[in-house]
């Protein structure tokens, strides 16, 4: 059944401001987080962290552990469980004596208290045989390979024309390196799980049919359907047997999307100690280590232009890191492939593979990394050309999809950044740098596009339930922070055609109907198009007076005409930035971003959405780094003393606006996702401020004074 775009036929609660339903619950702390959940006999784990990042485990020696009171039992590969298949070489863990990279989990203390638990594994010794390791990031690596495909699921390299010979032929060219560090999450709540395993029993028509394994986690993650998925192979169990219950999520940026090492230790432990409820968190400093991390790049890029500014090439060249455990091909070239027009284009990726930590997502994998290096050279190439940075961008607008030729659903890029420079006071912008200085400050104003694809997703389902004359709204996704809580319900009323009062909605557990994860700012648009459909199905089938247990069932609809188009949303960030002359700090005092996002839901939590990715984009470019010390393997700035996040005072003055051009190939919300559109391209901004304010051109993420002096 296909839904009318929201917004049609509705009592209008979509698009109206609304404070989140969960808020009261999390102030008063009746809101449970996966630690938090209450559990009979509950235990507690402690990791055991390889000290090497290369070689083997010759002999651990647990017995001083052993003997400490409280202490339940020790983990590691001498007694861990079998798991069955290697379908994720991250969460194949303790099934040999390898070690893969420094901080790997080699193995746990299970103990009556934490503290008993974290003392007790400090007493653990265990001896290695060292082989050799190589962290070292670096282009021209003997082992560089080419990915088979990048994770979009497209090609790793991309050829259209003759970008060499028209770079030869262009008026004005821009080739540069630009480079972006690893960085690590750091959501408020640190990962936790607690696991434990049952024996559920398995009834048939004519009785018991036997008993099977039935493993429990609370797991603060982005997608309990998803986790459940891929846990399950691994374990040698049938999704049915894993139980996923993760309501409350205290925050998540792709670290929590699938599961890691800390899941599957969690589970391996309580599988030794039946009857008991094994509990799990992450300390800050782990998180650091097995959680993944964005990973590093560095990235050629060259644009060619004629006198006017139109684009006769783009070429960007990406080399990434690596992890030799488990590759992460992250789409640092996409955005490159589709926002401005040129007739020759090139893109290719290599990655390094390197003794070190999986990556996966965080923020706008792929986009973020990836349009630092090109909307700097977009601003290097106005400054060549002596033209405003906004026309040149308006003037390489493309009619279709530069690489495919496919048209766009909706783009109001232009209109992004028309309404930008007009809100932001555009025109009082100097174009010669160090033009404007008041005291050791140097000011200047600097702008960036952005641009974020739909992704695609597993087939999610909604289910509708009238009861006890209120409508239960089921669907597995997740809610991080987000307002997913909210808006969910919002769509709902409004699918029904009744109040919010009205709908009970639940969410986060798998014996839910299935929910794709919180990723690639996909939720609204997924989860919400599977509630309208089962909306619809639910009114056909039961019409306005529904009978107490009335119930139906929708999948997720998305247009086949969306497959002719390129779905993609687009925003522009500006940036006032002012730079000491004195000592090189940067202070960004304004900052604005103007979206085109589609239709939004709710305005209070997209203004939430928007400035939260702003100001992660302000930390990541003036602060966040993780030093990964090629030495040993390992991130030696891993705490919130050495790994920097911008608070309060780095982002005075954050604010978004944006155009709403509801897009119903991004299916029936019209909704185009608004979780990462904001981080993308902020550093770009706020380093073509800097340039603005100091004639200096920084290339290196993050801009710290050392670069600046
Ligand atoms: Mo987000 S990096 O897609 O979880």
């Amino acid at each position: 059944m296909r839904p009318a775009v929201s917004g049609q036929q509705t009592p209008g609660n979509v698009g109206q401001d609304r404070v989140r339903v969960d808020g009261p619950l999390k102030v008063t702390g009746t809101a449970p987080y996966a630690y938090e959940q209450a559990v009979q006999n509950p235990a507690y784990l402690f990791p055991l962290t390889s000290a090497i990042a290369k070689g083997t485990i010759r002999s651990i020696d647990d017995a001083a552990a052993r003997a400490v009171p409280g202490v339940l039992t020790v983990l590691t590969h001498h007694n861990a469980p079998k798991l069955l298949a290697k379908t994720d070489n991250e969460l194949y863990i303790l099934q040999s004596p390898d070690v893969h990279y420094r901080g790997e989990y080699i193995g746990a203390v299970i103990a009556e208290s934490v503290e008993v638990a974290r003392h007790a594994a400090s007493l653990v010794q265990v001896e290695y045989d060292v082989a050799p390791h190589d962290a070292q990031f670096r282009t021209g690596h003997p082992d560089e390979y080419t990915p088979k495909r990048i994770n979009t699921g497209a090609a790793s390299d991309s050829h259209q024309g003759n970008v060499t010979a028209a770079l030869a032929a262009s008026a004005v060219t821009v080739d540069a390196v630009y480079t972006t560090p690893y960085e690590h999450h750091n959501p408020m709540e640190m990962h936790s799980i607690i696991a434990e395993w049952d024996r559920e029993r398995l009834e048939g028509v004519l009785g018991i049919l036997g008993e099977r394994p039935h493993l429990r986690l609370y797991d603060a993650t982005q997608g309990a359907s998803f986790a459940q998925l891929l846990l399950a192979p691994v374990l040698g169990l049938l999704p049915a047997q894993i139980e996923i219950i993760s309501p409350y999520v205290g925050g998540a940026f792709g670290s929590k999307g699938i599961p890691h090492a800390p899941t599957m230790l969690t589970a391996l432990a309580a599988k030794l100690l039946p009857g008991r409820a094994v509990k799990y968190m992450l300390t800050r400093q782990q998180m650091f280590r097995s959680v993944g991390y964005r990973l590093t790049t560095h990235q050629r890029f060259r644009l060619g232009a004629q006198a006017d500014g139109i684009l006769t090439a783009i070429a960007h060249n990406v080399t990434q890191s690596s992890s030799r455990l488990k590759q992460f091909a992250e789409q640092t070239v996409n955005a490159t492939r589709h926002l401005y027009a040129a007739p020759n284009r090139e893109t290719t990726t290599r990655m390094v593979p390197l003794d070190i930590a999986p990556a996966t997502f965080m923020r706008a994998p792929g986009e973020f990394p990836g349009m630092f290096a090109q909307e700097t050279a977009m601003d290097e190439l106005a400054v060549e050309l002596g033209l405003d940075p906004i026309e040149l961008r308006i003037r390489n607008e493309p009619d279709n999809d530069p690489e495919s030729g496919k048209p766009h659903s909706s783009r109001h890029l232009v209109e992004c950044l028309r309404e930008g420079a007009r809100l932001f006071g555009w025109e009082t912008r100097l174009t010669t740098p160090r033009g404007r200085q008041v005291g050791e400050w140097l000011y200047g104003l600097g702008v960036a596009s952005a641009t974020y694809p739909k992704q695609q997703t597993l087939p999610t389902k909604a289910r509708i339930t009238f009861t006890a004359g209120r409508y239960a709204v089921q669907v597995a996704a997740a809610d991080l922070g987000t307002g997913a809580w909210t808006i969910l319900q919002q769509i709902a009323a409004d699918a029904l055609n009744v109040q919010e009062a009205d709908i009970k909605l639940q969410i986060g557990r798998t014996d839910l109907p299935f929910g794709y994860l919180a990723g690639g700012s996909t939720g609204t648009y997924n989860w919400g198009s599977a509630i309208m459909v089962a909306a619809v199905n639910f009114r056909e089938k039961h019409g306005q007076q529904p009978a107490e247990g009335a119930e139906a069932e929708g999948g997720a609809y998305f247009p086949d005409e969306a497959k002719k188009h390129v779905l993609d949303a687009y925003g522009a960030h500006f940036a006032e930035v002012k730079v000491s002359a004195v000592t090189g700090e940067v202070r960004v005092t304004r900052m604005l971003g103007v979206y085109d996002p589609g239709r939004i839901i709710n305005p209070r939590t997209a203004n939430s959405q928007f400035i939260g990715g702003m100001t992660m984009g302000i930390s990541a470019a003036l602060q966040e780094e993780s030093y990964l010390d090629p030495r040993f393997g390992h991130v030696v700035n891993g705490d919130f003393a050495g790994y920097h996040i911008a608070v309060n005072a780095d982002a005075p003055d954050v604010q978004a606006r944006w155009i709403e051009h509801p897009d119903p190939l991004f299916g029936p919300t019209g909704a185009k996702g608004i979780g990462e559109i904001g981080i993308v391209g902020v550093p770009a901004a706020i380093g073509n401020a800097i340039y603005n304010a100091t004639g200096k051109r920084l290339r290196a993420l993050p801009f710290t004074p050392d670069k600046l002096m």
